[in-house]
């Protein structure tokens, strides 16, 4: 993996002739850098002949960039990241069609999303949304514990949520959408209008609001569950919430991206990706997401779905160019810019 110095160093050695014939593969990460950094590394060892080029962005960054790129692509692959810009990447025909021959080790979630984009992106994991609160936090000023949207709207609870800006944060855009889907848009948008003057901060990335209140700079973060496992798992005092009424999830995905300039590289990376092996790294790297191989292990810590009153996310509807627009332009318009008022 180069980044930063090493990547300069290793640009100007790639004139010398030892370098020549070493492939390149320009990566985009949407999941957490810890897990990103250790799939980059552990590929990079089990395949010395392919140079990993990796960037951490949100899943709404990706797809911006990746939708900047069209006429010059400088990405080969996008792995991980809430799976609907990677479904409005694969409308757009920004990303390429690849049907993987992995495909039947995989789960029916993760083959699902590829039916719908026409093999044009793939499940990778999946995880439920909920939230994390600080339990010394809430000890110390005597608030009620949460455990329904409808609690997150208590006036005590002013200045004490985060949750991520849904334009850059495929999570803050799952909660957007599963709110829509669990009340109607108008009623959602309503109820977003008055968890917005709790709100302390809209963050860029979708987990930083409960790494912020694991660490006692806000009272909750609105996450995906295993987001705030991992913290809890780190020690924090954590405690995590599937919401009453029900809660959306996501299918993290991957695409490899059209005109890619390697995309051989991006398919070996790729199917080795989806093997139960890589995908067994996750937990080791704090990551309590389900992976999509139905060989790769489950976890103690993974947040069991059978538990949790999920709703039929309609992945097609929301992944769509045409709905993610709308809501996102709707969000910018009412709450975009005014946390806490
Ligand atoms: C975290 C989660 C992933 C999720 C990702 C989305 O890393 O562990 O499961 O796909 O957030 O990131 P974003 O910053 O786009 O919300």
């Amino acid at each position: 993996m180069k980044t930063g110095y090493a990547a300069a160093l290793a640009g100007a050695a790639m004139a010398l002739p030892a370098f020549a014939g070493a492939a390149e593969l320009n990566l985009i990460c949407s999941a957490d850098v810890v897990i990103c950094e250790k799939l980059v590394t552990e590929f990079e060892a089990a395949h010395a002949d392919i140079d990993v080029n990796m960037v951490r962005l949100s899943s709404g960054e990706a797809y911006a960039k990746v939708r900047a790129e069209a006429r010059n692509p400088q990405t080969d692959l996008w792995w991980g990241g809430t799976g609907d810009p990677h479904l409005q990447a694969a409308a757009d025909g920004l990303t390429m069609e690849y049907a993987s021959p992995s495909l039947p080790q995989l789960h029916d979630w993760a083959v699902k999303q590829a039916e719908v984009s026409g093999n044009r992106t793939v499940g990778v994991y999946t995880g439920a949304l909920g939230w994390g609160y600080n339990t010394d936090i809430f000890t110390k000023k005597g608030l009620k514990a949460p455990a329904c949207w409808a609690d997150l709207l208590a006036p005590e609870l002013k200045g004490e949520i985060q949750i991520a800006d849904p334009n850059s944060s495929g999570t803050a855009y799952t909660a957007l959408a599963t709110l829509v889907q669990l009340m109607g848009e108008d009623e959602a948008f309503d109820y977003l209008k008055k968890l917005n003057a709790n709100i302390a901060q809209y963050t860029k990335s979708g987990s930083a609001p409960v790494k912020a209140a694991a660490r006692g700079e806000t009272g909750l973060g609105i996450v995906f569950m295993h987001d705030a496992v991992s913290q809890k798992v780190e020690g924090f005092p954590i405690a995590v919430v599937a919401p009453c009424e029900g809660t959306g999830y996501e299918v993290g995905s991957m695409s490899i991206i059209e005109g890619a300039q390697n995309p051989d590289a991006a398919k070996v990376f790729y199917e080795w990706v989806l093997t139960p092996e890589a995908q067994n790294l996750m937990p080791e790297a704090g990551s309590f997401q389900i992976a999509s191989n139905k060989a790769a292990k489950t976890s103690a810590e993974v947040p069991d779905l059978s538990n949790i009153k999920l709703i039929d996310y309609d992945f097609a509807k929301y992944g769509s160019a045409e709905v993610r627009k709308a809501l996102l332009s709707r969000w910018d318009a009412e709450i975009g810019g005014r946390a806490g008022e």
